[in-house]
């Protein structure tokens, strides 16, 4: 009823073990670094891709958790089974509208988009109490962008995106490091930077594997959810058309959003 308060059972949502609340049993986190449940613009913006960038950014300045890129990846393989894992977003292009993660193409999330373009993800940040959740077309990120993102990692991180056939069986650890050895002696590069070319002061450039790189993501549905009290969370949806244009590129539609009940 309007103006009636929301009696203390609603104040959790789950079901009730006991006496006890099941929220109990959640272990205390620090939130000192937490934000007051705020709220969605009133009137909801045009763009939900500038906010949710907007949201990352702050995530990232407050530094409220490792890892604030974090997002939640969602496959389908083509035996239409869903598989998630957690990957790093590693550029937001809220204008024209799509997120760049890297791994290896061969991996099973990498056979997962060849055979099926639709993905989904899921950012999290528990201490400003933001959900955002984006679904749409994963294409292969123009080449020379994966260029030079490969060429900005560490060298280790270079000479592990040759040793690992990332997501294919392996006998044991030890297996593991002879094969990021060997493949590093293949290529006729040293483990270390330093040892690699003294006398010149600088490393031999690692070339990109072929099968290393990123995907573009293109938002066609994006949620944007901020917590609520008494779990009357804030949410609001957009959708928008993804017309096929150039290779890899999409001429989207304008976002038409919606609010959603909690
Ligand atoms: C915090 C975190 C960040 C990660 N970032 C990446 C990433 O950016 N790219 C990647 O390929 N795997 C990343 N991983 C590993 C993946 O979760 C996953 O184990 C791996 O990519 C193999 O997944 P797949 O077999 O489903 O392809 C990350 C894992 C964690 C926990």
């Amino acid at each position: 009823m309007p103006g009636t308060p929301l009696s203390a059972n609603l104040r959790c949502g789950r079901r009730r073990m006991g006496d006890r609340c099941c929220d109990d049993d959640i272990p205390e986190t620090d939130v000192s670094n937490a934000t007051p449940p705020d709220r969605l613009p009133e009137k909801l913006p045009d763009d939900p891709m500038q906010l949710a960038s907007d949201w990352l950014d702050e995530a990232t300045a407050r530094e409220v958790q490792r890892n604030p890129n974090a997002m939640a990846l969602v496959t389908l393989g083509a035996d239409h089974r869903p598989s998630a894992r957690v990957v790093l977003c590693k550029s937001f292009v809220a204008d024209p509208g799509y997120i760049v993660f890297y791994t290896n193409y061969q991996s099973r999330k990498g056979r997962d988009i060849s055979a099926n373009a639709d993905v989904a993800l899921v950012f999290h940040w528990d201490a400003l109490g933001r959900q955002v959740r984006i679904e749409g077309k994963a294409v292969f990120s123009p080449p020379a962008e994966s260029d030079a993102y490969f060429h900005s990692r560490d060298w280790g991180s270079r000479l592990g995106a040759w040793g690992s056939d990332q997501s294919r069986p392996i006998a044991s650890r030890d297996a593991l490091v002879a094969q990021i050895k060997a493949r590093a002696a293949e290529l006729g590069l040293p483990l270390e930077p330093d040892a690699a070319n003294p006398a010149a002061g600088s490393p031999p450039e690692i070339p990109r594997p072929p099968h290393w790189g990123g995907f573009r993501v293109w938002a066609s549905s994006v949620e944007l959810w901020v917590e609520g009290r008494d779990r009357i969370h804030d949410r609001a949806v957009w959708t928008r058309e993804l017309a096929p244009a150039d290779e890899n590129e999409f001429a989207p539609t304008a976002w038409v959003g919606t609010r959603l009940q909690p």
